[in-house]
């Protein structure tokens, strides 16, 4: 079975709480269940890991060198910042998709740019919690060898 990793940045751990009028009502654990069961029908065994530090989030995209298919990354505020997170990426060669619940082209100027989608085969945003879904059909579908027709 493929294995993929669900990883969560900054403020995702209030997710339920923080400003459900931007990100929805859906908790980071009800997101995880959804990967969880949603990845499963689909054939990747899915772990979830979720971190406010930046250093974390860089080891588990490290420890994922090897271990995993591919990640799925919210994350969240650093997306916009973390030279280092997008330096990370590009150093393990996983096939990153990159996740944002609200529609980042549509909010403040700064949330317009973002490091990750530089070395992310995709970004998708604006779907909530069923962006994650989205997510893990779009790196299912990169590992089956789908690409840009
Ligand atoms: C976010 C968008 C980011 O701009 C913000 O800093 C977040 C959440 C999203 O999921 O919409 O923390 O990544």
């Amino acid at each position: 079975m493929r294995k993929a990793l669900i990883l969560n940045g900054p403020n995702l751990n209030l997710l339920g709480t923080r400003q459900p009028e931007v990100y929805g009502s859906t908790t980071l654990k009800m997101v995880e269940d959804l990967c969880l069961t949603h990845g499963r029908s689909i054939g990747f065994e899915v772990s979830c890991f979720q971190s406010n530090h930046e250093g974390e989030l860089i080891d588990a995209i490290h420890t994922a060198k090897g271990a995993q298919d591919g990640i799925v990354l919210n994350a969240g505020a650093y997306t916009h910042t973390s030279i280092a997170l997008m330096d990370a990426i590009a150093s393990v060669g996983l096939p990153v998709i990159e996740v944002h619940l609200s529609n980042i082209h549509a909010r403040e100027e700064f949330r317009r740019t973002s490091y990750i989608s530089k070395v992310a085969v995709g970004m998708i945003c604006g779907f909530g919690a069923q962006g994650y879904v989205l997510a893990l059909d779009a790196l299912a579908a990169h590992l089956n060898g789908g690409g840009p027709a």
